[in-house]
């Protein structure tokens, strides 16, 4: 018996939350009360995600319904045996704490969406990417839950645990045999991925708006958030709040709004929004801003997979901004010039600035790599480490000035959030 037969439908949600409960559903049955029967697959399930508006929760921001109707047409060609799907849980951002969250208080809507998704998209094997060894087990769990209901067999996969191990490509060149590292792209994933088959890769948290979608409808899932921006998005808020963690949010919220419920310790000096890739923004600048990606885009920031770091008045922007960049830096995959070149010398300028002296020797240095590693690698992660330099170097360029006679007292303090490898 299918789960659309056990089960009457579920009362849509009217709001918060959607895609993460407050305590973990468990089990199968638990989440079939709480959500019913899928009423839209397939094609049909194409368009509804198209009409929703949904964009993938991964980073990028990617319109799902294209990324998803461009795999299925490639997969229904002659010749072609189907594509693949992988659920990207990975979250190799070490500031975000979304996808684990989702994958352990919601395992079976995101096993929804990727049944869902691959029935869709004409996919004859899925794949679950996880990074840590001990999100496996509870994972197979729930697959065995669910055994013989699902379209195509899901195989949890736990890729190394890199910064670029994450990223599509990387994936994809892990799945069929090699190291996790990004390729030099195209063909893309949905044009050829996995076993030469077009691959849609998409976020879990993503894949658990489809499972929604397919619910609910497009209607539903534009009830909240903003017309550019619509639906609700998981936010991991850290650096100087009293209770850090990870919220659902209305996307367009002000971030005012998405960061007062962590308990903001005191006055705010600036929030670093989009994670380690992400760039500063002032607080007086940052709180009205809303949180989407058309909002931090035009403040000059960007939403990313939705981090947001707070720094507290006092606080150095410099020191933080060096460790992350020096973390960025380690992450590299060794096989492009920025990564080998300019990453690192970039991270030794940056620890110069904020712990040494700010010399005009080494501002100019640093001005001049920033501007030589954007664009060169074969994938983001130069750039998004350059840009969180420059961000840095002209938001608390009041600071570079101070610092050219020593670090201030915030460099010598305490961090206000964890960099892994940083003192
Ligand atoms: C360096 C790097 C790391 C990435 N890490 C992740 C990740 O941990 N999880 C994720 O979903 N996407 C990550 N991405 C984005 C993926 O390449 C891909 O765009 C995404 O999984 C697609 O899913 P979506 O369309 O649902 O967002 C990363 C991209 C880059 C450049
Ligand atoms: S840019 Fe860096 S991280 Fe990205 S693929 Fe090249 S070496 Fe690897």
């Amino acid at each position: 018996m299918t789960l659309e037969m056990e089960v009457p439908a579920a009362t849509a949600p009217a709001g918060l939350p959607r895609v993460l409960p407050p305590e973990p559903v468990q089990g199968l049955r638990e989440h079939g009360q709480r959500h019913g029967p899928a009423r839209f697959a397939g094609q049909e399930l194409i368009g509804e995600v198209e009409r929703s508006g949904l964009t993938g929760r991964g980073g990028a921001a990617f319109p799902a319904g294209r990324k998803l109707r461009s795999v299925a047409e490639r997969a229904g060609r002659p010749g072609c045996r189907g594509s693949v799907l992988v659920a990207n849980g990975m979250e190799s951002e070490p500031a975000s704490a979304k996808d684990a969250s989702l994958l352990a208080r919601a395992p079976h809507l995101v096993l929804d969406g990727i049944a869902l998704a691959a029935g869709a998209a004409g996919a004859s094997q899925a794949y679950l990417c996880v990074s840590r060894p001990d999100q496996a087990e509870p994972l197979l769990a729930s697959i065995r839950e669910r055994a013989g209901a699902d379209p195509v067999p899901v195989m949890v996969t736990v890729p190394p645990d890199r910064y670029v191990a994450s990223e599509e490509s990387a994936l994809v060149h892990y799945l069929n045999g090699g190291p996790a590292v990004p390729l030099f792209v195209p063909p893309r994933p949905f044009e050829r991925g996995v076993r030469g088959r077009p691959t849609l890769v998409a976020n879990v948290e993503t894949l658990a708006n489809v499972a929604l979608i397919a619910r609910y409808g497009a209607t539903w899932f534009r009830s909240l958030g903003a017309p550019g921006a619509p639906g609700t998005a998981l936010v991991t808020v850290n650096g100087a709040v009293r209770r850090p963690g990870v919220h659902e949010i209305e996307l367009g919220t002000p971030l005012r709004d998405v960061l007062e419920p962590a308990g903001l310790a005191g006055d705010v000096q600036a929030v670093l929004a989009g994670g380690f890739s992400g760039s500063w923004l002032a607080a007086r600048d940052a709180m009205d801003t809303p949180a989407s990606a058309a909002g931090l885009r035009a403040a000059g920031a960007s939403f990313g997979a939705g981090i947001f770091l707070v720094l507290p008045a006092g606080g150095c922007g410099l020191a933080e901004t060096a460790r992350v960049v020096r973390y960025l830096a380690g992450q590299g995959a060794g096989q492009c010039g920025p990564c080998l070149h300019g990453l690192p010398e970039i991270a030794a300028a940056l620890e110069q600035i904020a712990f040494r002296a700010a010399t005009s020797r080494v501002l100019r240095s640093v001005h001049q790599l920033l501007g030589l590693v954007e664009g060169r690698g074969a994938c983001h992660l130069p750039d998004g480490a350059a840009k969180l330099a420059a961000s840095a170097l002209w938001l608390f360029g009041d600071d570079v000035r101070r610092h050219q006679r020593g670090p201030c007292p915030g460099a010598r303090g305490r961090p206000a959030f964890a960099v892994p490898g940083a003192p």
